[in-house]
């Protein structure tokens, strides 16, 4: 196994990361449409934590963070205290939506622990530039090992600019950015996508590794259609488009914000069958081979 890295991302809050990234690794785990079932870990980078609640439910997850189990404890043990803990330790199954489903839970401390991270090593003279490095090959090492375990490893990312955002980003063989398209979430969109090429631990290789846009929430209305239109129109230089368009819907909605579910995911057929070929698209984008540079000679 050698798991494929996607990584779910967008500055803006509010866009269906945490959705996206819930919705099409159940698909994926539970072998919907008619692939395989995939082994998926998700790997919950944003202090909000609303997948890790949506996965583990709130009573095993709040036991789990008191026992300095999510990503927050994992990450100040390593880089504060010199410990070398692995991210297997944390990583639990999230099987009341998959047999084949885990999560790296995220929990609300881990914003106070990115300030400290910062905080500490920049007393050690690190620019920030050098916190994200610390940070991307500590999640480089943990995905060596990580990778031979899954299929398919998912971050769900948070919104704003985060150390552990960049790393993800660094790391993700498919960046997805999930937007609606309407003129505010759009207006942030295209220097994101930017940003996103340059996140790379490969400078020459990094304009050619676009992000792929999800168009979510969308409604049938003149606004949303055009919008999309002209997203469509201008793909392919500095992003890329999906095929498949997520629709604004009350039940994924109504799914979607009920976060203590205790792994209930009960979409309508409509949103099933939507997340679903969302996945298979991303699976098939993630197996093309990596692009080549031309040679400068
Ligand atoms: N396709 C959709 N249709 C209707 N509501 C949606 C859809 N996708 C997401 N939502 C709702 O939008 C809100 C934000 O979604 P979320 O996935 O938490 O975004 P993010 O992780 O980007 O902050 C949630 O309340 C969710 O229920
Ligand atoms: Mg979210």
């Amino acid at each position: 196994m050698s798991a494929k890295i996607i990584s779910v991302a967008n500055m803006k809050g509010g866009v269906g990361k945490t959705t996206l990234s819930v919705a099409v690794s159940q698909s994926l785990a539970s072998g919907a449409g008619a692939r395989k079932a995939a082994k998926v870990l998700v790997v919950d980078l944003d202090a909000q934590a609303n997948a890790s609640f949506w996965l583990a439910g709130q009573a095993a997850l709040t036991e789990q963070i008191d026992q300095g189990k999510a990503i927050d404890a994992f990450l100040e043990d390593t880089i504060v205290f010199g410990k070398a803990p692995s991210m297997q330790d944390i990583i639990r199954p999230a099987k009341a939506l998959s047999d084949h489903l885990f999560l790296a839970p995220s929990s609300p401390n881990l914003r106070l622990v990115e300030r400290e991270l910062i905080v500490f090593l920049s007393r050690r003279h690190r620019n920030l530039m050098e916190v994200e490095r610390v940070v991307s090959d500590l999640l480089d090492q943990q995905l060596a090992t990580l990778r031979k375990s899954y299929d398919v490893i998912i971050f769900d990312t948070a919104p704003g600019i985060s150390a552990l955002t960049e790393a993800a980003l660094r790391l993700s063989d498919l960046v997805i950015v999930p937007t609606v398209p309407d003129y505010v979430s759009n207006l942030g969109l295209l220097s994101f996508c930017r940003s996103v090429a340059w996140s790379s631990n490969d400078i020459p290789n990094a304009t050619k590794r676009l992000p792929w846009v999800a168009a979510n929430k969308v409604k049938k209305t003149k606004h949303h259609q055009l919008m999309l239109e002209q997203m469509r129109a201008e793909a392919g230089a500095e992003f890329n488009m999906l095929k498949t368009e997520i629709p604004s819907s009350p039940t994924i909605d109504q799914i979607a914000s009920d976060l203590d579910m205790d792994g209930k995911l009960a979409f309508d057929a409509a949103g099933a069958e939507v997340f679903a070929a969302l996945a298979t698209e991303l699976v098939e984008l993630a197996a093309r081979p990596a692009p080549q540079v031309e040679s400068a000679a």
